[in-house]
């Protein structure tokens, strides 16, 4: 089963190729821009028209007369102002079309035609201090990608490129030699990995004889001592813990099989250089190994080189990056390479893309795509920050969420019991988290605000939760010997109109896959809820002849799939009750 819009689009993209010549031409089918006019419209005639030097109206009845619709899907197709058609779908395809997806609720979301191999490279910490909220982001929309291209049946391989190979690794060895390998003393400093790095650093930047030991140690470390490598990566795995952590509170699907930390690269580093150098790409500048390429240039006109080698031999966050981009193309050999990284890396992922594909480390077809986001701000519209002006560890933010959703759950029902109120509110609380960030365009800045996260209206989790609730309270109270789970009649335009948003959603699942837009999925769940609940107060339910009272049945409970199926890859579970 294909989604609807591409049903259309190959209908009216067929009779538009045969009655204008050209094979390539794109119908343009969208939604309808006003439902009066019709359920979806194609755009693409007067393109087209243009192409062949027809007149567009008339070009667009020769496409509603040749289009051969074998499965009765189009009710009427009509010629609307310049050479639009509104179309509008039959309701018996529609019914059917539910009907399928009740009797097999995973059809809801067909396989893409062609299976890719796809990198999702997010999350992605500096394991020198805690997950921090400005890992929230990649974490979560990287995740929410992830989940939307498996369940499209592509192969997704997650990577989790932690930072674990800087020069602040020598310091935090220095510490941590400072007080003692195996002591407690150690032990229960590591637990606040955010207080350890700042009283490591704060020794660093007072006391020049320990700095000089820490400068030693990443020396030590990087030329590969067994002692300082031992120190390393015991510190590496107390925070690669600490994430693990966080992970599995969020629900994330990051495991330690996912790592593809810095330190993967070392030992091709150097070839990477070679390999520059053998393509003629290397140049000296200041005794740092550069390359430079014409698209990049600095204010001034000056060409803006991309340090790879720095003058004493160490090398950059790029040339690991190279490293990685090689990796992808020809030991994944993956289609599309996803970076879901903060936007002001932008030119960072623009300078490693180039490179790579001028060295020939990127296969021809790999498709790289920094999939950017923009910062989480505080009500003072500065990034997002304590009071006392630290970064707000994530674990803080999430026990924050929790307590908040327990108080929020509280108030709502405070009938249940404390426990199962504890429950609910660890999912609650996480998944408004989740969802404020998803549900934003990823490319703008937004405000972090605990009020409007935690709001039972608008588009949030608790919003979409409770509908889920009150759905699934409604199924509950179906009686036994109810006729079957099966749409038979659409009587009322809620109800139509509602059953043509579920079905929706594999299309919208589909340019998600494509754009790594997560927002897109919330606004539409958010609109399919608003559907169900015109629905409800225009419809009665329960009390509605058996006949109609099945189908409107049957209706919510494809809504409740729907709408599960589709939290589900926001990485949202919903619950029975709240
Ligand atoms: N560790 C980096 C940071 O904290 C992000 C890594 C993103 N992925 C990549 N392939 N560069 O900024």
């Amino acid at each position: 089963m294909t989604n609807i819009r591409e049903q259309l689009s190959r209908l009216v993209g067929g009779a538009l190729s045969e009655a204008s010549g050209i094979a390539d031409c794109n119908p343009n089918v969208i939604e309808a821009t006003r439902s009066e006019f019709g359920d979806y419209q194609a755009n693409g005639v007067m393109a087209a028209a243009g192409r062949c030097g027809r007149k567009p109206r008339e070009l667009a009845e020769a496409v509603i007369d040749g289009m051969s619709d074998e499965d009765g899907i189009v009710a009427s197709a009509e010629v609307a102002g310049p050479g639009f058609i509104n179309i509008r779908l039959n309701d018996q395809a529609l019914i059917s079309r539910g009907n399928d997806v009740l009797r097999d609720p995973r059809s809801l979301i067909p396989p893409d035609r062609q299976a890719q191999k796809i990198v999702v490279d997010h999350s992605s910490p500096n394991l020198a201090k805690e997950m921090h909220v400005g890992h929230l982001r990649g974490t979560v929309i990287g995740d929410c990608l992830s989940r939307v291209l498996e369940r499209l049946g592509h192969e997704v391989i997650r990577q989790n490129h932690v930072g674990d190979w800087g020069t602040q690794f020598g310091m935090l060895i220095a510490y941590m030699q400072e007080l003692g390998e195996d002591s407690s003393v150690l032990q229960a400093e590591l637990e606040d990995l955010e207080t350890f790095y700042r009283a490591a650093k704060e020794k660093f930047d007072s006391d020049p004889a320990f700095a000089d030991r820490a400068r030693l140690s990443v020396v030590r470390l990087q030329g590969g001592d067994p002692e300082y490598l031992k120190a390393w990566q015991s510190f590496i795995d107390e925070s690669l813990r600490h994430c693990q952590e966080i992970y599995g509170r969020m629900d994330v699907g990051l495991t330690l099989a996912d790592l593809d930390a810095e330190s993967r690269y070392n030992d091709d580093l150097d070839g990477i250089i070679r390999e520059l150098e053998e393509k003629g790409l290397l140049q000296e500048s200041d005794g740092a190994r550069c390359v430079f390429l014409p698209e990049f240039k600095g204010k001034d006109g000056e060409p803006l080189p991309v340090i790879v080698q720095k003058s004493d031999g160490g090398y950059l966050y790029s040339t690991t990056d190279l490293a990685a981009v090689r990796m992808r193309s020809f030991d994944f050999e993956a289609d599309r390479s996803l970076y879901v990284v903060d936007a002001r890396q932008s030119l960072h992922f623009k300078q490693v893309f180039a490179v790579a594909r001028a060295a020939g480390m990127a296969s021809e077809d790999i498709s790289l795509e920094h999939v950017a986001y923009g910062t989480i701000m505080g009500s003072d519209g500065r990034p997002y920050k304590t009071r006392s002006g630290d970064s707000v560890k994530l674990a803080d933010l999430l026990d924050e969420a929790v307590a908040r959703a327990f108080d929020l759950v509280s108030a709502k029902n405070p009938d249940l019991a404390e426990d199962e109120r504890r429950l609910i509110a660890e999912n609650v609380g996480i998944a408004s988290v989740k969802y404020a960030d998803l549900s934003k365009n990823r490319m703008s800045d937004y405000v972090f605000d605990w009020s409007t996260m935690l709001s039972f209206e608008g588009n949030t989790a608790p919003y979409l939760l409770y509908a889920c609730t009150r759905i699934k309270s409604l199924l509950r109270k179906q009686e036994d010997d109810s006729g079957g789970n099966e749409l038979t009649e659409l009587t009322q335009p809620e109800e139509r109109a509602l059953l043509l948003k579920a079905l929706q959603l594999p299309e919208i699942v589909e340019v998600v896959a494509r754009e790594c837009y997560p927002n897109l999925l919330c606004s539409y769940l958010y609109e399919l809820s608003g559907a169900f609940m015109r629905f409800y107060e225009a419809c009665p339910v329960l009390k509605a002849e058996p006949n109609i009272r099945n189908s409107r049945l049957a209706l919510a409970s494809l809504t409740e799939q729907t709408l599960e199926q589709g939290l589900d890859l926001l990485g949202i579970k919903t619950l029975e009750r709240m």
